[in-house]
C-alpha cells in the first residue's frame, strides 16, 4: 500500500468504503477489551504468589538489628528493606526512607508538604502568587493530576528518545522563580518507554534554578522493569550525579515495588540527600508512628536480595515481551509505511508511545471504543488532559491476554487508517 498521502481522492473514497466495511465486521463481534490499564497481568502477579509464605505465624518477625516488626518504631524503614529497595534505587541505604504502598502517594505527600510548610525553609507555596511545575509531555497523567489538584501551573516540555528539551528546562529553570519543579520518568517513560541519555541526566544535574526551592520529582517507577535480557536501557544515577555537580539537594527520587509483587501492596521509597531527608523527616515525624514493617520484610524475605529481585524481573519480561512484540509487528505489519502513524519500541516499562496524524488521536480512540475496545483517554498524556495537536495515544500492552490483545490492536490499527483516510479525504475538499 502507498502512503496515504499519495492516493487519489477516488482512491480514498475506495479506502474509506473498504476500511467502514471492516470495521463494522469488528462491531458486529460485540467486543469487550481494554487497552488503557498499565496493570500487570494474572500471570505476573501469579509470580509473586510466593510472598504470601513468606512470613507465617511461626516465623521469627524479628529484624537483623532487633527491631520486632510487629510493633511500632523504625520510623524510615527496616534496615533489610533498605538494603533492598538501596540496591533497586542504587542508592546507599541511609539515603532511602521507607514508605508505604504507594509512591505516587509519596509524590503527592512531597508536593503537599512543599505547599502547605515549604521546603527547608523556604516560604509555603500555598503563599506565593504563582508557582508552577515544568512537565515533559506526553507523561504520566498521575503525576499532572496532582500539580492540577494543588493549584500549580503546568509548562508542557517537549519530549525526544534522550528525553525532555533540556535547553528549555535550562533557560526555564533559571529565569523564572515561580517555577519549583519538574515531573520526571527517566526510565521507560510513561507513555514513551524512551529513558534519559547520559548528558540529559548530567545536564539536569547541573540545572541552575533561580527558585532555591527547585526540586526534580525523578520517578523511577520502571528502573528495574526491562524487556530483554540484553537490549537494556541503563541510567546514570541522579543523586550521585547531582552530588558530583555540587547540586546535591536537587533532586528527589522516587520507587515502589508496585510493578514488581503487587500494586497497591508492596513499598515505595524515596532517596534523596541527608538536608532533604531531614526536611522531610520533620514532617514523617508527625505524620505517622511507621509504615507497614510486616510488609516490608515479607518483601525482603521473599527476594533475599537484588538478585532474587533481578531474577524475579525476568520472569515479568517472559510474560510481557511477547504481547509487546505482538503489538508491535501489527503495528508495522497493518500501518508500516502509510504515513499515518509512528510509534516508539521501547527496551522496557509498560507502553508504547503511538502518535498519529495531528487531530486525530481523539477520534481513533472514540471509534475504537465504539467497536468494544477502551484506550488511554486521548490527551490523558499533557497537562490538563489537552494534547495540542491531538495526536498521542497511550498503548499499554501488559493486561489484557495476547488473545484479547491481538484483536484489541488490529481494531486500533484498522481505527487509525480510518480515521487518518477520512482526515486525508476532507482535507482535499
Ligand atoms: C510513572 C509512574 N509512577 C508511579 C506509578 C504508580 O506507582 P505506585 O503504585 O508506587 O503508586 C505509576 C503507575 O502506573 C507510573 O506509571
Amino acid at each position: 500500500m502507498k502512503p496515504y498521502a499519495e492516493l487519489t481522492k477516488d482512491e480514498l473514497e475506495v479506502l474509506i468504503k473498504n476500511l467502514k466495511k471492516e470495521y463494522s465486521e469488528y462491531q458486529a463481534l460485540g467486543l469487550s477489551l481494554d487497552m488503557s490499564r498499565g496493570k500487570p497481568c494474572k500471570e505476573q502477579l501469579d509470580l509473586s504468589m510466593g510472598i504470601m509464605d513468606a512470613l507465617f505465624s511461626t516465623s521469627d518477625l524479628y529484624c537483623d538489628d532487633g527491631t520486632d516488626c510487629r510493633n511500632y518504631g523504625t520510623l524510615t524503614g527496616i534496615p533489610e528493606a533498605k538494603v533492598l529497595l538501596g540496591d533497586m534505587m542504587e542508592n546507599n541505604p541511609d539515603d532511602i526512607i521507607i514508605y508505604g504502598n504507594s509512591s505516587l502517594n509519596v509524590m503527592y505527600d512531597t508536593v503537599s508538604r512543599a505547599y502547605t510548610h515549604g521546603i527547608m525553609g523556604n516560604t509555603p507555596w500555598c503563599k506565593l502568587d504563582r508557582v508552577r511545575f515544568l512537565c515533559p509531555s506526553p507523561g504520566y497523567d498521575r503525576h499532572f493530576a496532582i500539580t492540577e489538584y494543588f493549584g500549580i501551573g503546568m509548562i508542557p516540555v517537549g519530549m525526544t528518545p534522550e528525553g525532555p528539551d533540556m535547553e528549555f528546562i535550562e533557560q526555564m529553570v533559571s529565569e523564572h522563580e515561580e517555577i519549583k519543579g519538574i515531573w520526571c520518568v527517566p526510565k521507560y517513560s510513561n507513555p514513551q518507554g524512551y529513558s534519559y541519555s547520559d548528558e540529559t541526566v548530567r545536564r539536569f544535574a547541573r540545572l541552575k534554578p533561580a527558585a532555591k526551592d527547585f526540586r526534580i520529582f525523578w520517578d523511577n517507577a520502571y528502573g528495574m522493569h526491562h524487556l530483554y535480557d540484553t537490549r537494556q536501557d541503563h541510567l546514570i544515577e541522579i543523586l550521585a550525579e547531582c552530588k558530583r555537580a555540587g547540586n546535591p539537594d536537587l533532586v528527589y527520587k522516587f520507587a515502589s515495588t508496585s510493578k514488581i509483587t503487587f500494586p497497591g501492596s508492596g513499598i515505595a521509597s524515596l532517596a534523596t540527600s541527608p538536608n532533604n531527608m531531614k526536611d522531610i523527616m520533620a514532617q514523617m515525624r508527625i505524620q505517622t508512628i511507621g509504615h507497614d514493617k510486616v510488609n516490608q520484610l515479607r518483601h525482603v524475605r521473599f527476594f533475599e536480595d537484588i538478585h532474587g529481585m533481578v531474577e524475579h524481573m525476568t520472569k515479568h519480561a517472559d510474560i510481557i515481551r511477547p504481547k509487546f512484540e505482538m503489538v508491535e509487528e501489527i503495528l508495522e505489519q497493518n500501518l508500516g509505511g502509510l504515513g499515518i502513524a509512528t510509534w516508539t519500541k521501547p527496551n522496557g516499562g509498560y507502553f508504547i508511545g503511538f502518535d498519529t496524524l495531528p487531530g486525530c488521536a481523539k477520534k481513533v480512540v472514540s471509534r475504537a471504543k465504539k467497536a468494544g475496545v477502551i484506550m488511554t483517554k486521548a490527551g490523558a498524556t499533557w497537562p490538563y488532559g489537552k494534547d495540542p495537536w491531538d495526536t498521542n495515544i497511550r498503548i499499554a500492552p501488559t493486561y489484557p491476554s495476547k488473545n484479547d490483545l491481538e484483536i484489541a490492536a488490529k481494531l486500533f490499527t484498522l481505527c487509525v487508517k480510518l480515521v487518518s483516510a477520512e482526515k486525508l479525504y476532507k482535507e482535499m475538499d
